[in-house]
């Protein structure tokens, strides 16, 4: 049996200003976490069952400490490496390997020559990316080369077995990454734990124009959970503009965990002999054959999506096909036309509750008429909303250029953030305040 560690330190990196929607998610879905944790390490009879299980749901009460665009956590090894499978609004975390003082490049190198390489590596050489602030060693390509040549040095002492090094030479190096991190002569070496960005969701390969970050989806989606105080599963989730699924998806796959896509921990030798030691590894490899694994069925009565672009409709039940969610939800995609007048009601069940959560275009992606008075334009689009559905909230995402005090609905709550450089805000109104009028503060 493998001797459990103490907990290991891991940076999740967030989106900026997703920071404490990122710890709601965290909490909310921690007894998930440990469910699917349980499942892919304890043996029914295993001895290590009530001591494990009793050790994380003390962790539950887990310390987790803000940084911007960050939270750092500590908990069990195995369990910082599923969380990439789980959590859907990081963009990418990372584990602390090291941590000691360093002032010159001899101490550095003679360090790294003696770190357990082959715990995490299979012989390949990763990307090592360096940081260097109020430290005595601050040329960042000199630390990056004392590494990689400190890592030969390591292999030529403990060589990778030839398998090893045949499965090294499938690993996606650019996506591999070492962090070495210089602040005051602290210096701090992390591995990332995602390879490939964590908003790369593996069953969504169509796209249209304009689509929306995956993980900044899911935190709005959460931002908006938030205003909902009536039962989820009575109401409609709606997007009205759905171009390739984004929101749907995110919306009906939060409580997955997605085995569908590389990580870079599973090929970590470390992580293969955890699983090994709880006679458990044919149970990873069954969760990875397997596309998305549902922890939790809190969902929408309903999910509907509409487009007036035919290909946008197409990509998005394309997006739901390769999801392969089971058993299927009840997800409507159909092509219309917010602004025009053919009924969408047909789809709507009476006595439902409707929330609508929509992307719409803006900038330069509207017509010249609109764009010259986009007020104008997102006016004409919630009075549109309301008129055809008659929601009882409705989220929007709108230029933080565009004077929203001008729109003549009240927010319920405004939420800032930045998507690919631009910013922009998250609004959601209620229905409470759709009749009310705000001051018009130009006039
Ligand atoms: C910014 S994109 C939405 C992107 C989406 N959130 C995603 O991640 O793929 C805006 C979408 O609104 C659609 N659209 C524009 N005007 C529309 C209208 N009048 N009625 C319905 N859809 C419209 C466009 O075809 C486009 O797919």
């Amino acid at each position: 049996m493998l001797k459990r560690k103490s907990n290991r330190d891991f940076f999740i990196i967030v989106p900026p200003s997703f920071e404490d929607l990122a710890i709601k998610e965290l909490s909310i879905k921690w007894p998930l976490i440990i469910n699917l944790f349980t499942s892919l390490t304890l043996t029914k009879t295993s001895d290590l069952t009530s001591d494990l299980t009793s050790d994380l749901n003390s962790d539950l009460k887990m310390d987790i400490i803000t940084i911007h665009g960050g939270l750092l956590i500590s908990i069990p090894e195995e369990m910082g490496y599923l969380l990439n499978t789980i959590l859907k609004i990081p963009t990418r975390i990372l584990m602390r390997l090291d941590s000691f003082k360093c002032k010159d490049f001899p101490k550095l190198f003679n360090k790294l020559t003696k770190f357990p390489w082959n715990n995490y590596l299979k012989g390949q050489i990763p990307s090592i990316e360096a940081s260097s602030t109020k430290s005595r060693l601050n040329h960042t390509g000199r630390i990056i080369e004392t590494a990689e040549k400190a890592i030969k040095k390591y292999y030529i002492g403990q060589p990778p077995s030839k398998k090893s090094q045949e499965e090294a030479s499938l690993i996606d190096i650019e996506n591999f990454s070492i962090y070495i991190r210089f602040e005051d002569d602290l210096c701090t070496i992390s591995i990332d734990t995602s390879g490939e960005a964590l908003y790369k969701r593996s069953y969504k390969k169509f796209v249209t124009r304009a689509p929306l970050r995956e993980n900044l989806a899911a935190g709005l989606l959460l931002k908006l959970e938030e205003a909902i105080n009536f039962p989820k599963e009575e109401a409609i989730l709606i997007d009205p503009m759905t171009g390739s699924g984004t929101f749907l998806l995110e919306a009906l796959l939060f409580n997955t965990a997605i085995f569908s896509r590389n990580y870079s921990f599973t090929t970590f030798p470390l992580f293969k002999k955890y699983l090994k030691s709880y006679e458990k590894i044919d149970n990873f490899s069954n969760f990875s054959n397997s596309s998305n694994f549902i922890l939790d069925n809190n969902h929408f009565k309903k999910y509907l999506g509409f487009d007036n672009d035919e290909r946008a409709i197409d990509a998005a039940k394309k997006n739901w096909e390769l999801a392969n969610y089971q058993p299927p939800k009840d997800l409507q995609l159909i092509k219309a036309d917010l602004f025009e007048e053919e009924s969408t009601n047909k789809n709507l069940s009476p006595n439902s509750k409707i929330v609508i959560i929509v992307n719409p275009p803006y900038g330069v992606r509207l017509k010249q008429k609109e764009a010259k008075n986009q007020v104008l334009y997102f006016q004409k689009l919630l009075t549109s909303l309301i008129n055809k559905f008659s929601p009882t909230l409705m989220a929007i995402i709108i230029p933080r250029d565009v004077d929203h005090r001008q729109i003549k609905y009240t927010p319920l709550s405004i939420f800032p953030f930045t998507h690919g450089g631009i910013k922009l805000n998250f609004i959601i109104y209620s229905n409470q305040h759709f009749l009310i009028s705000t001051p018009n503060h130009y006039s």
